[in-house]
């Protein structure tokens, strides 16, 4: 029997420089998408897949983080006494069981593969899930939880993928296709942002990952690749050399780059026409915007 994914790593020790000066106080992660921070959508997703068990790789300037987690009790009862009930859900929503958070401090800013070797600890003999809180994805079926059922036909490690443009492979892990069966594909290899007209294809990795105890060992053996950096993509690439199971898995869903500006603007106005409560002023707002904007010109 395949052994069930319940435990994720969640690495958000980044600096997050490119929203400065906003991160300068606030974690990247906590920053809101309408009235949500970016990791609730994270934590949100990995619940759906079955996630029981969540790990996260923080460092210096985090803990609000820690506090985000943490159960409200004077707040809860304000609400209570308010009648707030809707409100007083919401926040309930947010509240985690006791011990299913773990926090590891990564203390030296050496490269997403290192954040995830950070971990390995608080990891079984089974496969685990990393989940990079700044892709957002927007879908019916939650993406983690797509792939964790595609997971249960193919076993071994899976990474999300999305196809970009040939312009834009070099801001990402890109897959070189075994083959192609629609939704999975088999992996021969897997390059971390290739230089501009070398990638193998234009499927690149999106922060989704299943993956196996393996890894671990491979991002022991590893060195420091692109950017100078330890590099989650060649403990996985080291994998198919070693074990030939690496897939990647198109999943059906529209992802959002929350790791940057143009992004995070892009996920407010999707994420906020969506919601039913806010959905017809936004868009009137919207497209009142639009069409004066289209009269001035
Ligand atoms: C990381 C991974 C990269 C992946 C990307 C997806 O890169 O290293 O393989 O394609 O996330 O968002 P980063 O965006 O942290 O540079």
């Amino acid at each position: 029997m395949k052994k069930r994914v319940t435990k994720a790593i969640f690495p958000v020790a980044g600096l997050g420089t490119r929203f400065l000066p906003a991160t300068k106080s606030v974690p990247k992660e906590i920053m809101t998408l309408v009235d949500r921070p970016l990791i609730q959508y994270a934590i949100d997703e990995a619940r759906a897949a079955g996630i029981r068990d969540f790990i996260f790789v923080t460092s210096r300037g985090k803990s609000a983080l820690e506090d985000y987690f943490d159960h409200a009790p004077e707040l809860e009862n304000a609400l209570r006494k308010k009648g707030k009930t809707e409100l007083l859900e919401a926040l309930k929503a947010t509240n985690m069981d006791s011990g299913a958070i773990a926090y590891i401090r990564q203390h030296k800013a050496l490269g997403l593969g290192h954040a995830v070797w950070c971990a390995r600890r608080l990891l079984s003999d089974e496969p685990f899930a990393v989940i990079l809180p700044d892709d957002v994805i927007a879908a019916e079926v939650p993406c983690l939880q797509q792939m964790v059922e595609a997971h249960a036909e193919t076993g071994g490690n899976m990474v999300a993928a999305m196809e970009v443009p040939a312009e834009k492979t070099s801001a990402y892990g890109v897959l070189d296709i075994k083959e192609d069966m629609g939704s999975v594909v088999s992996v021969k290899g897997m390059v971390e942002k290739p230089a501009l007209g070398t990638a193998p294809s234009n499927l690149a990795v999106i922060g989704r990952y299943i993956l196996t105890p393996e890894i671990m060992d491979n991002l022991h053996k590893i060195k420091s690749g692109a950017g100078g950096e330890v590099q989650l993509t060649d403990a996985i690439a080291l994998e198919i050399e070693q074990s030939d199971n690496v897939y990647g898995y198109r999943f059906r869903g529209q992802r959002f780059d929350c790791g940057s500006k143009a992004g995070f603007l892009q996920a407010t106005v999707a994420f906020g026409m969506a919601r039913p409560d806010l959905k017809d002023e936004f868009t009137e707002f919207l497209v009142d915007l639009m069409s004066s904007r289209a009269a001035a010109q």
